[in-house]
């Protein structure tokens, strides 16, 4: 018989999960983190968090002390939990479609393990349509499946759970009710919708977002191609004009999810929105488009590159899909000497940002980590700051 209060959450020790696991112990819940990752399994039992999520290492020692969580890779654990969420990866291949092969073999492992009485939550970003294929795979155990999509920016989660309308759909009524009642503890709103509606919602923010910084990307090229300042032209732009108060900063747009969601929804329609895969190129080709460009304007061969961040975000140590580690590797790819620093990602490779700067000839700020934004650049080096951090003296 399982306990009410356990949660198991599946992917648990992945950067959704752990963050999620902590929000609803710290609202009364037991949990339990069922991940295949052994390392990360190892440092959360220890209480030392995987990696950087604001507030959670706090909140993890504090749990691991008082015993309301633990992570496992035994998935029969979930016998002792009602709940059962699933946070495990989604990506997409190497032709922008779906690779759902773990996602889908997950399912048909656990139906052996479910009781008519659990509660299936799917959190991850799925593919529309997904959830009726997982239903049917699990229906004869199971009809309690919901679609709940996770939808914090990374490195915000206990931040911005509390402040998130949270989208519930589900298979059955009880299921749409007990995930309700379940996120109600830990969300301000909850609205219910259809599972598609919920599926795409979910793709159609990251492709809003994702296409959005295309945008900005594009007015940049264009500028560099002209020899222009954008950030100049952005700031008039703005400037008592509401209208464009929301156009975001060029930049590496990166990370595991707004490009990989955005060709969900790509897939979905046959690759045949053709603003999906033109925001892909633009933003895509950013790197390239930067070494070209400094190609052109100067003797490369002589010097040396200094690369500042190489998470794919500020404030982060993640590097999956991140466009700076991309552009370090073509640099290298071109057999000109290169610098790096990053002030979360760890790498045998990094050294101070003080020391690249002093020693790059160019210097690329590729990630806005907030410790370049004082830093002080003599004008004899060539900056690159596609992120305008740098306030300009
Ligand atoms: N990272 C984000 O900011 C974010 C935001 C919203 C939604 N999402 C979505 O959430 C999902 C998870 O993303 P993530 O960034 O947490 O990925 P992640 O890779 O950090 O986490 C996935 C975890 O699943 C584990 N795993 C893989 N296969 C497993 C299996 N068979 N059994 C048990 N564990 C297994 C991995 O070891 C990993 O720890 C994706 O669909 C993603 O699009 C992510």
């Amino acid at each position: 018989m399982f306990k009410k209060k356990y949660v198991c959450i599946v992917g648990g020790a992945g950067h959704i999960g752990t963050p999620l696991g902590l929000a609803l112990c710290s609202k009364g819940y037991n949990v339990i983190l069922i991940d295949k990752h052994t390392e990360n399994i190892k440092k959360i039992n220890q209480g030392i968090m995987p990696f950087v999520e604001e507030g959670c290492a706090k909140l993890l020692r504090k749990m691991i002390k008082k015993k309301k969580i633990f992570a496992t890779n035994k998935l029969d654990i979930t016998k002792k939990c009602k709940y059962i969420i699933v946070c495990l990866g989604t990506p997409v291949d190497n032709k922008f479609n779906p690779n759902l092969k773990n996602f889908i073999s997950f399912f048909y492992n656990l139906r052996n393990h479910l009781k008519k009485n659990h509660i299936v939550i799917i959190r991850s970003s799925i593919y529309p349509g997904i959830c009726n294929k997982v239903f049917n795979i699990i229906k004869n155990h199971c009809k309690n499946l919901s679609y709940c999509p996770e939808r914090i920016a990374q490195g915000k989660s206990l931040i911005e759970l509390p402040q998130i309308s949270q989208i519930i759909s589900g298979k059955s009524v009880k299921a749409r009710l007990e995930s309700g009642k379940i996120f109600r503890k830990i969300c301000k709103k909850i609205i219910y919708t259809k599972i598609i509606e919920a599926e795409l919602i979910k793709l159609f923010s990251n492709a809003y977002r994702y296409i959005n910084f295309s945008i900005s990307n594009q007015f940049y090229l264009m500028c560099q191609n002209q020899g222009l300042d954008f950030y100049k032209i952005r700031n008039i732009m703005r400037d008592n004009y509401k209208r464009n108060t929301n156009i975001p900063t060029a930049g590496f747009t990166a990370g595991p999810c707004l490009l990989k969601d955005t060709m969900q929804l790509s897939s979905f329609y046959r690759h045949k929105f053709s603003l999906l895969s033109s925001a892909m190129s633009i933003n895509e080709g950013l790197p390239k488009f930067m070494f070209k460009k400094l190609n052109e304007k100067y003797n490369l061969k002589n010097k040396t590159i200094g690369i500042l961040g190489l998470s794919f975000k500020s404030e982060n140590d993640d590097i999956r899909d991140s466009l700076s580690i991309k552009l370090l590797k073509y640099i290298k790819s071109k057999k000109i000497k290169t610098l790096q620093s990053d002030e979360y990602y760890k790498d045998k490779n990094n050294i101070d940002k003080n020391t690249v700067v002093k020693k790059s000839d160019i210097i690329i700020i590729a990630t806005p980590h907030k410790a370049y934004k004082k830093m002080r650049i003599s004008k004899n080096k060539i900056l690159v700051d596609i992120w305008g951090l740098i306030e300009k003296k």
